[in-house]
């Protein structure tokens, strides 16, 4: 089997254009190096691993400047007067994880300088150097000052103790808990150096149904060769907190957050896992969400669970991250509206080392959702990302489907909170509301497959989440024409017909998924494939009838004012656009409108007409993924290529079934025909 993709998008193929490689081998002669931390002579090793296959070149490693070009690695405080000087302002610019690479001049000869506050960002310099070098730009009086814009950019593996993965479709765990500690398994290595090159600084290790051994001194054991392991790359670790642990594995008969011997036990606990890893990064809680134990169990509420936790590893300087994921059967008449009512009241009442979790949108990581009500409605409170990397409701790791233009349009969204402009990527890097505790999490989707991720493509999610974590501005298109020239070739024969691909393939799972707003149409438990019919759970916001509520008269969720009203939770002029049926874009009409069938879309054709057309595009659309991805062969090795284009029938064979599928079903409501241009179901 060639290993190609296991190398992900540090592919270092040998650069094809020749006047670039020239200009590359002219430059990079020497590399030194200032300071001797681990982390630095990862970032060294990696110059030289990178340079021998993109340039075909040895450079030699030193730790003095040489009289020929050199790139020179040095954090501000091992600076030589001469080079500091050059480069003072650019350091004032820049944060503890920030970087800055500049051509300067030494010995009257140009020279890269790579500098940052600490040797981390040093690490992130040279893998932003190499992007230049992999995607051929020019290298050439370089000024780049880069820092990121959030401090927590996280991945939450829902990795089970027994080595499964909740929603993993890529084989199992990476994580080896029987042979941990004394068995460091080189993909843990190569984990953390893939991490580091798109500037991912901490991993949550555990599910967030959690399993309460993980906190026990066996386990911890492993968490910390784990961490040690990490470190140098500048990843924390992280862990889930199971709420009901003090009884669990503490032997206490409660785990009331207002009890001093539960408390106590806390503060232990953390006193504990410090000792074992001293930077350890702090707990991701899942309280009282889909029967997981919280603080409600005792008559208390989230601020009392997330405070109890934070006291307990604040003087360690560690982070709750509390999850706002909450909705329950007893107050079921419309589940999206329930974290907000649940959680605004709590606006300002949290410590200042709790971050609130907030998935993008109020349901359910759906193929699309309006952004979730609770970014703008709780500006005292710091509020972080999560979003789902691994593709629960997308087409698991069957369906290419590029996740950034998806994060992108959540993090575009304009909230209105402090009127026009309070974009949600401004509320996850603080600026909006001032706060210095700022984060974006990401549902991991890497497993024990040899590609990692199941799909070659579902590489691109873990790759463009690292990249929006670090910059919340950054336009999808692009990190993906980044990743293709990283991972595939620069050829603009090949990226640009994939590119376009790439990114129209968000739009079409919407299609065929879950068109015109749409959502939780899934079949039921594993969330694979079409199932609108089911209505048999006993739970009913766990029955997809309840979310497209198809009759005769129309199909959709009024949530509008003369419905459940979910509308009202966002800011005036953002609920005034939803609540009128007239202006609601249409993408979202059916999240916010029951609408007749007979009703006229914008493009002059009645609802059940263009539902029927949109599943029809959203077929054609994998077509057409399917006629590119022929059309680019020549460019692609061949094991890699065969995966996507079966993997591509699949989809498309897959696409056509929810079509046939959903029309089939809601077929029975409308009682008409299909239009012309939709295909008869066969
Ligand atoms: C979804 C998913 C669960 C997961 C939950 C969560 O409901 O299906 O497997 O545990 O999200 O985010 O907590």
């Amino acid at each position: 089997i060639a290993q190609t993709d296991y190398k992900l998008w540090l592919q270092y193929n040998k650069v094809a254009n020749s006047e670039k490689i020239t200009e590359y081998q002219a430059i990079n002669k020497n590399i030194v190096t200032i300071g001797n931390s681990e982390t630095i002579q990862i970032a060294a090793k990696e110059l030289q691993n990178a340079f021998k296959s993109l340039i075909n070149k040895t450079v030699p490693l030193s730790n003095k400047t040489a009289e020929s070009a050199n790139i020179i690695l040095a954090n501000e405080s091992n600076l030589s007067p001469e080079l500091l000087n050059q480069t003072k302002t650019e350091l004032q610019k820049i944060n503890n994880e920030g970087f800055v690479i500049k051509t300067i001049q030494l010995k009257n000869k140009p020279q890269i300088l790579i500098t940052s506050k600490k040797d981390i960002g040093l690490l992130y310099g040279i893998f932003h150097y190499l992007r230049l070098l992999q995607t051929n730009q020019s290298i050439s009086n370089l000024n780049i000052i880069d820092s990121p814009n959030t401090n927590v950019r996280i991945l939450n593996h829902w990795d089970n103790l027994n080595e499964s993965v909740e929603r993993g479709y890529a084989g199992s765990s990476i994580w080896n808990w029987q042979k941990l500690p004394d068995f460091i398994d080189q993909r843990y290595i190569d984990y953390a150096r893939a991490n580091a090159s798109i500037g991912i600084n901490g991993t949550v290790l555990n599910n967030v149904n959690a399993n309460a051994l993980i906190l026990t001194p066996q386990y911890l054991e492993k968490v910390k060769a784990l961490a040690n392991t990490f470190r140098p790359y500048g990843i924390k670790v992280y862990l889930t907190a199971r709420f009901s642990a003090p009884i669990e594995i503490g032997k206490l008969n409660t785990a009331d957050p207002l009890s001093s011997e539960v408390q106590q036990w806390w503060k232990d606990k953390a006193k504990e896992i410090y000792k074992y890893i001293p930077d350890f990064g702090g707990f991701l809680v899942k309280a009282n969400s889909e029967g997981q134990p919280g603080p409600q169990n005792y008559g208390r509420n989230h601020v009392d669970g997330a405070n109890m936790l934070a006291d307990a590893i604040a003087p360690f300087g560690g982070i709750v991250m509390w999850r706002a994921f909450v909705y329950s059967e007893h107050d079921a008449d419309d589940r999206a509206k329930q974290a907000y009512s649940e959680f605004v009241p709590y606006d300002g009442k949290f410590r200042d080392n709790v971050i609130v979790q907030v998935k993008n949108g109020a349901i359910d990581f759906q193929p699309r959702e309006p952004f979730h009500p609770l970014f703008g409605a709780m500006p005292k409170t710091p509020l972080m990302m999560e979003f789902q990397i691994t593709q629960e409701y997308l087409g698991f790791s069957t369906h290419l489907v590029f996740l950034p233009k998806l994060f992108q349009e959540t993090l575009e969204a304009d909230t209105f909170s402090k009127g026009k402009g309070s974009s949600i990527a401004k509320i996850i890097d603080g600026s909006l509301d001032n706060h210095q505790l700022t984060g974006i999490a990401g549902v991991a989707n890497i497993g024990s497959d040899l590609n990692w991720c199941g799909h070659p493509f579902a590489q691109a999610n873990w790759y463009g989440f690292g990249r929006l974590a670090w910059n919340p501005n950054l336009d999808s298109k692009t990190i993906a024409e980044e990743w293709l020239r990283m991972t595939f070739s620069n050829d603009e024969k090949f990226v640009l017909p994939v590119q376009e691909m790439m990114i129209e393939s968000r739009e079409a799972v919407v299609n065929y998924m879950t068109p015109l707003g749409l959502h939780h149409i899934m079949d039921t438990g594993h969330h694979y494939g079409p199932g609108p019919w089911v209505s048999n759970l006993s739970r009913p916001e766990w029955n997809p009838v309840y979310y497209h509520k198809a009759d005769k008269n129309g199909i959709g969720f009024d949530r509008s004012s003369t419905g459940s009203n979910a509308t009202a939770q966002y800011a005036p002029e953002v609920a005034k656009e939803f609540n009128d049926i007239a202006k609601c874009p249409e993408k979202d009409l059916l999240w916010f409108h029951h609408v007749s069938w007979d009703y006229k879309l914008k493009n002059g054709a009645t609802l059940w007409n263009g539902l029927a057309l949109k599943y029809q595009e959203g077929v054609n659309q994998v077509a057409s993924m399917q006629s590119t991805w022929n059309k680019i062969k020549p460019y692609v090795d061949e094991q890699r290529f065969n995966e996507v284009e079966m993997l591509l029938n699949i989809q498309q064979k897959e696409a056509k079934w929810w079509r046939d599928a959903c029309l089939l079903y809601f077929q029975q409501f409308s009682g008409k025909d299909l239009p012309s241009g939709v295909e008869k179901p066969t």
